[in-house]
């Protein structure tokens, strides 16, 4: 990763009020804690607008915040010009990285699109990060776990561009 250049990394789910913005706060306290503030932003977005102006699920924020992430992402949808702002745009599960490959204007911008199941390292039993919406609290704590995971794998490859 050249030191001149900040690396943008966008999450991307369906409703951005779940999955997205816990892999966005996992991500900055990755980045916090490894003294890349400033090197690496993170953002997310939601393929479906639906829910776009809000917070996180209450759901989401309360699970997160019993490991001590403080969500308050306000949920966007994906727009066209994020293939522009960002160096890497990843989506939770296949639907988000085929919804993804859908709206990316270039070639260029396919090439950006990867998928948060391929960095679960811990969890053989998941390649995708799995929609907490329609589940329980262990939907939710599934979700945290994977991410804890494939986020710190990410920032890994990230780190060794
Ligand atoms: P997310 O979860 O994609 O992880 O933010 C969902 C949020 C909302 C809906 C589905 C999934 N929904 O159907 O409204």
């Amino acid at each position: 990763m050249s030191r001149e250049k900040r690396y943008r990394l966008l999450m991307v789910c369906l409703g951005n009020i779940c999955r997205s913005p816990a892999a966005q706060g996992v991500l900055e306290r990755l980045v916090a804690e490894r003294g890349l503030e400033g090197m690496v932003e993170v953002d997310s977005a939601g393929t479906y607008g639906g829910h776009s102006g809000q917070l996180p699920d209450p759901r989401m924020r309360r699970h997160a915040a019993r490991r001590g992430y403080d969500l308050r992402h306000v949920a966007r949808q994906v727009k066209a010009w994020d293939f522009d702002d960002f160096d890497l745009i990843v989506g939770m599960d296949a639907g988000n990285v085929r919804d993804l490959l859908r709206l990316a204007p270039t070639a260029e911008a396919r090439r950006k699109v990867v998928m948060m199941g391929d960095y679960i390292g811990k969890n053989a039993h998941y390649d995708y990060v799995p929609d907490p919406y329609y589940e329980g609290s262990e939907g939710f704590e599934l979700v945290l776990d994977l991410l804890e995971d494939a986020c710190s794998n990410l920032l890994d490859e990230v780190l060794a561009r």
